[in-house]
């Protein structure tokens, strides 16, 4: 097992932990552990366009070191293995997910996250916060699950 192969999965790794970690810290931590402040919109933005810039950084790097793992394993890029074999199929619902994901994160962290805080500072209504939450929450479900995929393809698939 080459040395770089392993740099690259342990990067993998590291950035799928950045990633949901951070959608786990924001609702379990954050929000609630800044309920009582009075600048907590202010904080809870600047907080999220922190969090916005490198957790998209890491999902770039999610995808380089993703397609680096298949080179390293020495996986053919063929749309026969993707669609044929047992870890090929797998890896094909793991990429799914990923665009998924990704859409789905696009419209939290660029529409429904940016209206809500325009609401809170606004209005009383709820209707982009509630949008916010459940988009992240289905963010937060697919990147577990993504992740479950990715541990059962490093030890053969099913
Ligand atoms: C949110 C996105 C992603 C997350 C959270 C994620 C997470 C993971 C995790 C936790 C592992 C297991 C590592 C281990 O147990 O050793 C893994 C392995 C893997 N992932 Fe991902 N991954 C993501 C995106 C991708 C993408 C876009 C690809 C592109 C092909 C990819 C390809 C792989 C491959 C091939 C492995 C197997 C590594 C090996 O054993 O050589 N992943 N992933």
């Amino acid at each position: 097992m080459s040395t770089i192969y392993l740099i690259s999965v342990f990067i993998h790794v590291i950035c799928a932990a950045f990633w949901i970690g951070g959608m786990l810290f924001i609702p379990l931590i954050l929000v609630p552990g800044i309920k009582q402040q009075p600048n907590r919109i202010l904080l809870l933005y600047k907080t999220g366009i922190k969090f916005r810039f490198y957790g998209w950084i890491s999902i770039v790097i999610l995808f380089i070191t993703g397609f680096l793992n298949m080179y390293f394993r020495g996986l053919p890029f063929t749309l026969e293995f993707f669609t044929n074999s047992n870890y090929g199929k797998l890896l094909s619902i793991k990429l799914g997910l990923f665009v998924l994901m990704l859409l789905i994160a696009g419209i939290h962290d660029f529409y429904y996250g940016m209206k809500s805080i325009d609401e809170m500072q606004q209005t009383s209504n709820h209707k982009y916060k509630l949008m916010a939450r459940w988009t992240g929450m289905l963010n937060l479900l697919l990147a577990l699950t993504i992740a479950f995929l990715g541990i059962a393809l490093s030890r053969g698939g099913f």
